[in-house]
């Protein structure tokens, strides 16, 4: 046996998708443990770039089991669409590259329409969601109202599920959020027909995850979003719907926690966040621009402009503490070539007294002002470094400092979005 869990250290978009098919050419089976289609992983290869949502990152390995887990809510038209426009670019020609859990939760016509009118209604004090339903199919997963996968293979009781819970959900979409009301019979139909559609994925993963496990395969789990989006561990309220720390790789994909070996994060080398919420080392004006144009910071997802500021080390390692970090994989260290001095956050200040901790009420939090060191920044493009003796002094000190203020290994360094810009200090397995 032997596995990694890949999380994302920051706020999400820490580039988790090239790192996870990157190490797929080591693994034997990619397994993706929560979230839905809010997530948005880019690969880029051989000049060709494409972006999964809900698709496992190890897609274009074809000879890869690739698992959507029991901890997602899977939205079946997206997952069909995604796997033909897959298809379509030559990539995903065998059935038997994904399997889909039956247990996994379904995303449903209303959770996106409750979705939006809670947004709408919340005016200015939104979360800034992905408008994909993920909430409220989370929400309905806790209060057992979930359609899960594999009810779509079983026309009666989907009907009888489906019948029980809408005029709850009807009840809600007329009468608070003033759309109109969904016909529960054209909603069977259209799920069970995504049922035939999917049915050659759909089946109990976890007997199939733990004859890899036995059979000592290299495991690789892919987490989506980010720490400071973890639904107990991020900025609340302003977080997504799921677990995202690496523990969770073991509930949202049933196996145990002594099956987990290494746990590396994907960590930015500054700082972006989309949608709402605090963020201490937002840089508004100028060099929050540059950022976004050189680092390409627009949403995988959404589209929506990224927030970008500067390295956060309380965060990196409320990060490290949260998930037990063994590896960090830092991406876009290309990014900052040209930018000097560089400003890291190393500590926070509230209310005048330092602290070097997420404080958990979101508006103390909001207060907080970090407070920075300056490093000597690079000038040299580092897109064709290819070992770390090839990056610059100054570049190689912002990695160490990294290393120094947070304890952990830097396993990985990234250099360009492409699979062969990247710099392997350490073995994944
Ligand atoms: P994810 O959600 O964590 O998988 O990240 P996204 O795909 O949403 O966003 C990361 C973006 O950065 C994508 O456009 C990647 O192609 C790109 N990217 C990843 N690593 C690097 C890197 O080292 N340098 C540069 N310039 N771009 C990178
Ligand atoms: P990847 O996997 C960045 C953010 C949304 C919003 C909040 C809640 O690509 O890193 P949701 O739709 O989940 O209810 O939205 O979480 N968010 C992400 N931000 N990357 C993601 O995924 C995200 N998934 C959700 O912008 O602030
Ligand atoms: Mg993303």
């Amino acid at each position: 046996m032997s596995t990694l869990v890949i999380v994302g250290a920051q706020w999400g978009d820490e580039g988790k998708g090239k790192i996870v098919d990157l190490l797929t050419s080591r693994a034997d089976v990619v397994v993706r443990f929560q979230g839905g289609n809010n997530a948005g992983h880019t690969l880029k290869v051989g000049g060709e770039q494409i972006i999964v949502h809900l698709i496992p990152s190890g897609i274009l390995y074809p000879n890869i089991t690739n698992i959507i887990a029991n901890g997602l809510v899977v939205d079946p038209s997206v997952l069909i669409s995604e796997k033909a426009a897959l298809r379509e670019r030559g990539h995903f020609q065998k059935d038997s590259q994904l399997l889909v859990s039956d247990r996994a939760q379904v995303i449903m016509p209303y959770h996106k329409i409750i979705d939006h009118g809670r947004e709408d209604l919340l005016g200015k004090a939104k979360i800034g969601t992905t408008g994909r339903g993920i909430g409220p199919a989370y929400e309905d997963k806790a209060s057992r109202m979930g359609i899960r996968v594999g009810d779509l293979l079983r026309p009666a009781s989907l009907r009888d599920r489906i019948y029980n819970v809408m005029d709850e959900k009807n009840f809600l979409i007329e009468r608070r959020f003033k759309r109109p009301k969904l016909n529960p019979e054209e909603v069977v139909q259209e799920y069970l027909s995504y049922g035939e559609q999917l049915a050659p994925h759909i089946a109990d993963t976890t007997i199939v995850l733990q004859s890899f496990v036995r059979g000592g395969s290299h495991v690789l789990f892919e987490g989506a979003q980010g720490t400071l989006l973890d639904i107990d561990h991020g900025t609340y309220p302003f977080v997504t719907s799921s677990n995202v720390v690496a523990g969770n790789a073991c509930a949202g994909s049933g196996v145990g926690p002594n099956v987990i070996e290494k746990c590396w994060g994907v960590v930015k080398a500054y700082t972006t966040r989309v949608g709402e919420g605090a963020f201490p080392t937002e840089l508004t004006g100028s060099l929050g621009e540059e950022l976004r144009e050189k680092g390409g910071e627009y949403g995988a997802t959404t589209g929506r402009p990224r927030r970008c500021g500067w390295l956060d080390t309380v965060v990196l390692n409320h990060s490290v503490r949260l998930n037990g970090l063994t590896g960090i994989t830092l991406t876009k260290m290309d990014v900052l070539t040209g930018i000097s001095p560089l400003s890291v956050a190393i500590g926070y200040e509230l209310d005048g007294k330092p602290i070097d901790y997420i404080p958990s009420d979101i508006n103390e939090f909001g207060r907080v002002k970090p407070r920075y060191r300056e490093v000597k920044g690079w000038d040299e493009p580092l897109s064709d470094c290819r070992s770390f003796d090839d990056l610059p002094k100054n570049a190689r000190d912002y990695v160490e400092m990294i290393e120094h203020m947070s304890g952990v290994p830097v396993t990985l360094v990234s250099v360009g979005p492409a699979r062969e810009q990247s710099i392997l200090r350490k073995t994944p397995f």
